[in-house]
C-alpha cells in the first residue's frame, strides 16, 4: 500500500492523524506503518460507541458432573482417556499470548518464578503437570504454545535455554497470535512509537484461527490428533491432558468439555457455565442479576454455582467447522501507552482507551454441548493474576505447598 492509498482509507474513517509526521520517518518505519494500516480491521474499530448487541436467548442453569459422580466412574473415565492418549488423539494448547499487565512483568508471564528456595517458573510447573500424565500414559502429547508478537522470541529463547524443561522438543510447536490496534475513548487509533500503531494481542479467542494461519492444523491432522486441551498460562496447579476429564468428554458423545470449580460464593468473579437456549454458554459474573446469582436449587446450592477455569477440551473437527464464523469482539477499557501529538511517550495510570479482544468462552458457546467437569479447587486451581491478594503469586505459593510441590 502506498502513502496516498493509506491516506484515502484513513480519511474515510476519520483517522488521518496516523500519518502525521510520515515524511520524517525512515523508509523502514514508513513501510511498517503502511503495512499496519493495510491490516486494520475497520469493522472492529467501528464497534467503539456502539451498544453491545446481546444475543437474545434464555439462560438456564446446567449443574455439573460433580466430584462425587466422577469418583464413582474415575477408573472408567481414566482408562478411556489413557487409551486415547496412547493412540495420539489428544493435543494441548497453552495460551501464553497475554500481556499479564496486572503482574507488571517485563517478560512473558510463564517466566515468573514461583519458587522460594529454588527456581521454579510457571512454564516449568505446567510442563511438570503435563509430564505427570505423559508418564502415566507412556506417550507424549503434542504441545502447541500460543505467544504474541510481543513475547514470542523471548518465550522460544527461554524454552531453548531451559531445554524444554525435559519435554521432547519435537512435541512442542510455537505459534503467534494476531494483534489488534488500540484506540482512545473517541475511537482514534493510538501510536505507541513514531511509525508504529499501538497494538496488543487480540484476546484468547482467536487461538484456533492463529493455529490455522501458522499451518499447524496440518500438523495436528498429520499426527492424528482429534481433540485439543486448551489451558491458560497462569494456573500452576491445573492438570493438563487429564485422562479422566478427556475420557468423560469422549464418553459424553458431545464435542467439548469444560473444567469447572464450585464458586466460593454467589459473587465470585468468574464466568459460570450454564445454558443459553439449551446450548452451552458462559455467563460472566457481571451479567448475572442478583436474583440469578443468589438463586438456589432444592438442595440449597446455587443454581449458577460452577465457574470455568480456562481449561477446556474441544473436538478438532468442530473447531474447523466454526473457524470461518466471526467471533464476538469485546471492547475492553485498558491503560494504553501512546505518543502524544508532540511525540512524547505517555504511560497512563488510568484506562485511556480501548483494546479489542475475542474470548475463548465465546468458542464454548459454539459447541453442541460441553461436559461441566468439576474439579477440587484446592488441587487444581491456583491462578496467578496479581502479585499479592486474591489469585496471586502469594496464594498460588500456598496452594502449591499444600499440594506438596517443593518450592
Ligand atoms: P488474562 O485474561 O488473565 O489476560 O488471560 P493476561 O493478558 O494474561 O493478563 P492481564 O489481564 O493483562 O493482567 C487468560 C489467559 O489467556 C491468555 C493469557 O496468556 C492467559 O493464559 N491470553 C490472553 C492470550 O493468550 N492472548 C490474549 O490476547 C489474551
Amino acid at each position: 500500500m502506498d502513502k496516498n492509498t493509506a491516506l484515502e482509507i484513513l480519511k474515510e474513517h476519520g483517522q488521518e492523524h496516523v500519518l502525521n509526521g510520515f515524511d520524517e520517518l525512515s523508509a523502514d518505519l514508513q513501510k511498517q506503518l503502511l503495512r499496519q494500516v493495510s491490516e486494520i480491521d475497520w469493522e472492529t474499530i467501528a464497534l467503539v460507541g456502539q451498544e453491545w448487541e446481546e444475543d437474545e436467548g434464555e439462560i438456564s442453569p446446567l449443574g455439573a458432573t460433580t466430584i462425587a459422580e466422577i469418583e464413582k466412574r474415575r477408573d472408567e473415565f481414566t482408562k478411556v482417556g489413557i487409551d486415547a492418549i496412547k493412540e495420539g488423539k489428544l493435543g494441548a494448547v497453552l495460551l501464553a499470548g497475554g500481556m499479564g499487565t496486572r503482574l507488571g512483568l517485563d517478560k512473558p508471564k510463564g517466566e515468573l518464578n514461583v519458587g522460594v528456595n529454588r527456581d521454579l517458573c510457571i512454564f516449568n510447573c505446567l510442563i511438570n503437570n503435563l509430564m505427570d500424565v505423559t508418564s502415566e500414559a507412556g506417550a507424549y502429547i503434542p504441545l502447541y504454545i500460543m505467544t504474541s508478537e510481543k513475547n514470542n522470541d523471548e518465550t522460544i529463547r527461554f524454552f531453548e535455554e531451559k531445554n524444554y524443561f525435559g519435554y521432547p522438543k519435537e512435541y512442542v510447536k510455537f505459534f503467534v497470535q494476531e494483534m489488534a490496534v488500540a484506540v482512545d475513548f473517541d475511537g482514534k487509533i493510538l501510536l505507541e512509537e513514531p511509525g508504529r500503531l499501538a497494538t496488543s494481542p487480540n484476546g484468547n479467542g482467536g487461538w484456533f484461527s492463529s493455529l490455522h494461519k501458522a499451518g499447524l492444523v496440518e500438523d495436528i491432522r498429520k499426527r492424528g490428533v482429534e481433540w485439543l486441551n486448551i489451558f491458560a498460562v497462569d494456573n500452576v496447579l491445573q492438570r493438563i491432558g487429564d485422562p479422566a476429564f478427556f475420557g468423560a468428554t469422549l464418553l459424553s458423545g458431545t464435542d467439548s468439555g469444560s473444567k469447572v470449580v464450585h464458586k466460593v460464593d454467589a459473587y465470585e468473579k468468574m464466568g459460570a457455565l450454564c445454558l443459553k437456549d439449551n446450548k452451552p454458554y458462559i455467563v460472566e459474573y457481571y451479567e448475572l442479576s442478583k436474583e440469578m446469582a443468589e438463586a438456589k436449587d432444592e438442595t440449597g446450592d446455587y443454581l449458577y454455582a460452577y465457574g470455568v477455569i480456562l481449561n477446556y477440551i474441544f473436538k478438532v473437527s468442530r473447531l474447523e467447522e466454526i473457524m470461518e464464523e466471526r467471533m464476538p469482539v469485546h471492547v475492553v477499557e485498558k491503560k494504553i501507552p501512546y505518543i502524544d501529538g508532540d511525540g512524547n511517550l505517555i504511560k497512563p495510570t488510568e484506562p485511556n482507551g480501548y483494546k479489542f479482544e475475542t474470548l475463548v468462552v465465546d468458542m464454548v458457546a459454539k459447541m453442541s454441548g460441553s461436559v461441566p467437569y468439576e474439579v477440587v479447587r484446592e488441587k487444581e486451581f491456583a491462578p496467578i493474576k496479581n502479585l499479592h491478594g486474591v489469585d496471586s503469586l502469594d496464594s498460588a505459593r500456598e496452594l502449591l505447598k499444600a499440594n506438596n510441590v517443593e518450592l
